[in-house]
């Protein structure tokens, strides 16, 4: 039994070259640098995305289509070891999250930071979903045993909280679940980069996000190469009037360079010193504009080529094999806490 590396990959939004260079580029990565070691379980988690608002009449398609992104990006659907599967498709998850509900604190879940910036930017719309988003993802991870987790800083409580559910049910009732490794040894193991933020063009002090409607600052990966590259050329800078890497004072240019870092692959050193000092904002756009209309037409290239019919024949085996799997572990839930004979 090969150790589990599991990630869910949320998709509501049409993605953007944030998404790119901060999931979907380091998801095939992370599938060819572990490939042959570890099983790799990749979902979307569609329940989920009820949590914040969302156009229910497009779900479905997006859970497909952003899949496809990651296919474009590199991810091999034919690696033996990676498992490709929908949330709901595998109705474990809900169940083992009903039984989860029930040994977990209401205090322990009030205190997720997640829950409460986002129930205080949505006021109306705090549903109970909103609040149980972390025991559901306890279910996604205890269900298949998996032990690392990559995940971003948002995500830490979460998956602390998951621990914090495996261990205090495997301590009632003896050996039920494979506990996720800790944070800083998931993050130690995996090298991520968890820094890594990709901003908007247009205010370069927030996260380049679709969810904030700011179609000047952000690049979708659906934009024509040419629009996508005037929205470089429009990016807000300051008035230093001189390039630097640095976040606090000048977050513009420094998200262009780091943009420029992960579209040719250079290293950041050699870019940083190769720009610091000029005094042209316009040439550092320029070479920008560059890369990512350059970036955009090889990955739509890409994405045309997908042969969509294997993607959903892989879809529906992968889910067929991991319902298997977590049956079983809902199965040893069930007994533990009484739902079923104990064998
Ligand atoms: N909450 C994660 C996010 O917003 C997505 C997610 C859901 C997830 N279930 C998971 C990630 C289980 C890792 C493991 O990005």
């Amino acid at each position: 039994m090969k150790d589990i590396i599991l990630t869910g990959i949320r998709s509501n939004d049409e993605p953007t070259l944030g998404n790119y260079l901060g999931a979907m580029r380091p998801m095939a990565d992370l599938q060819r640098k572990f490939a042959g070691r570890y099983q790799i379980n990749m979902f979307v988690p569609d329940l989920h995305s009820f949590t914040t608002p969302i156009d229910h009449s497009t779900l479905y398609d997006s859970s497909i289509r952003n899949l496809k992104y990651f296919v474009a990006a590199g991810l091999d659907i034919d690696d033996p070891n990676t498992f490709i599967y929908r949330q709901s498709f595998i109705p474990a998850h809900s169940e083992l999250t009903v039984i989860l509900n029930n040994f977990t604190g209401f205090g322990e879940m009030a205190r997720m930071t997640q829950f409460k910036d986002k129930s205080a930017a949505q006021n109306d719309n705090v549903s109970v979903g909103l609040f149980d988003y972390p025991v559901l993802m306890a279910a996604d991870i205890l269900l298949y045993g998996a032990k690392y987790v990559p995940v971003g800083e948002d995500q830490t409580q979460h998956l602390e909280i998951t621990r914090d559910i495996g261990l205090r049910m495997n301590h009632k009732f003896g050996e039920l679940f494979v506990i996720p490794e800790e944070t800083k040894k998931q993050v130690e193991f995996m090298n991520l980069n968890r820094g890594l933020r990709i901003r908007s063009l247009s205010d370069p002090t927030r996260k380049m996000s679709k969810s904030i409607q700011d179609p000047r600052g952000t690049i979708l990966l659906s934009d024509s190469p040419d629009a996508a590259a005037k929205k470089v050329m429009s990016a807000t800078t300051d008035s230093v009037g001189q390039v630097n890497f640095d976040w606090e004072n000048q977050p513009g240019v420094t998200n262009l360079l780091q943009i420029l870092v992960l579209l040719t692959g250079r290293p950041q050193d050699e870019i940083n010193a190769e720009w610091t000092g000029q005094t042209s904002y316009g040439e550092l756009k320029k070479a920008v504009a560059t890369a990512v209309r350059d970036f955009l037409t090889d990955f739509q290239t890409k994405l045309g080529e997908i042969d969509e019919s294997r993607l959903l024949d892989k879809l529906s085996r992968d889910e067929m094999a991991m319902a298997e799997v977590a049956n079983e572990t809902l199965l040893r839930v069930q007994r533990a806490v009484g739902l079923r004979q104990k064998k």
